[in-house]
């Protein structure tokens, strides 16, 4: 993939983007989107949920950029589900980003009065306080079900998606339906070894790059948008430098042995992460 991709809307998105999730100190978030907006990073993904779109705001407005260079996502939570409240949160994520729009707006979790959300998010489409509707966590049955009862098609699903979970067929539907595939915790946060695992480091060591570079690069040729996190500069400039080398199909091929086809984040099917998920309160 280039560095830009089109949605199904029309509208234009990076396909290298920057997480602030785990970032909720004000300064620390602020100062690392600065160095990510510094060092060429045009899409940052925040939500209400990680309490840190002040933060944001403030080094987009710090930054000097031009605001239409710059794409932001941000999320409803749980909480603001259904109609009223979902109208309210997109006001208020509004005010706290201090935008007047924001670039594409997601459901967090496909939990609570969904379709009440949507539709509140069509409407502030429509009175262009928000460029592209999508979702996060939806399974393919969970997308279909949206699609075909309401009227503006998601463009985004953002999802788990590292070495250790793939996710090929899931991927691979997102992509026949045009919707763009996110992956969320392309590093799997650091989990299972996964900067020095042994079978990245042999196709990184051929292209003097690192096993971080490999993976972005590995889901940018799935055709994936990433949006990997870091507060350290290095890292952020490190996590960027993935257009200048390609996979060849025999790497991409020997990456799918590290595909264990199962979530490192817990089971959306299971009740207990239901109600943890669908309970859990912020203050943002
Ligand atoms: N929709 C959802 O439900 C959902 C869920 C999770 C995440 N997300 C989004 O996806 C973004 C990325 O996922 P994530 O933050 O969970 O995890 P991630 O990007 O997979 O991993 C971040 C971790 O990797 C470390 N790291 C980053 N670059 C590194 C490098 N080059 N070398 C070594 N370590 C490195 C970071 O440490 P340092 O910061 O200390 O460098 C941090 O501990 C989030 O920030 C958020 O925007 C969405």
């Amino acid at each position: 993939m280039d560095k830009e991709i089109t949605l199904n809307n029309g509208i234009k998105m990076p396909t290298l983007g920057f997480g602030v999730f785990q970032i909720p100190d004000f300064d620390e978030c602020k100062r690392a989107v600065l160095e990510a907006l510094k060092n060429g990073y045009r899409l940052i993904d925040t939500a209400a949920a990680y309490s840190n779109e002040r933060a944001v705001g403030a080094a987009i407005k710090e930054s000097g950029l031009d605001r239409k260079d710059i794409f932001v996502t941000t999320k409803l939570w749980v909480q603001d589900a259904g109609y009223e409240n979902t109208k309210k949160a997109i006001n208020a994520s509004l005010s706290r980003l201090g935008l007047d729009y924001i670039d594409l707006y997601l459901i967090h979790q496909p939990l609570g009065d969904i379709y009440g959300s949507w539709r509140a998010m069509e409407d502030a489409y429509k009175a262009g306080k928000l460029k592209a509707l999508g979702v996060a966590n939806f399974e393919n049955d969970r997308l279909q079900d949206l699609m075909m009862h309401n009227e503006i098609k998601p463009v985004v699903d953002q999802i788990e998606l590292h070495p250790f979970y793939a996710q090929p067929e899931r991927v691979q539907w997102l992509l026949d339906n045009d919707i763009v595939p996110e992956a969320w915790g392309p590093f799997a946060e650091g989990k299972k070894g996964i900067f020095t695992d042994p079978t990245i480091k042999e196709i990184a060591d051929k292209y003097d790059k690192t096993n971080g570079q490999v993976i972005l690069r590995w889901l940018n040729q799935r055709n994936i948008v990433v949006i990997p996190k870091s507060v350290h500069e290095a890292r952020i400039i490190e996590n960027s430098e993935i257009f200048d080398f390609g996979l060849t199909d025999e790497e991409m091929k020997k990456m799918r042995i590290l595909d264990n086809g199962v979530s490192l984040f817990g089971n959306m099917h299971d009740p207990a992460t239901v109600k943890q998920l669908g309970g859990a309160r912020f203050s943002y």
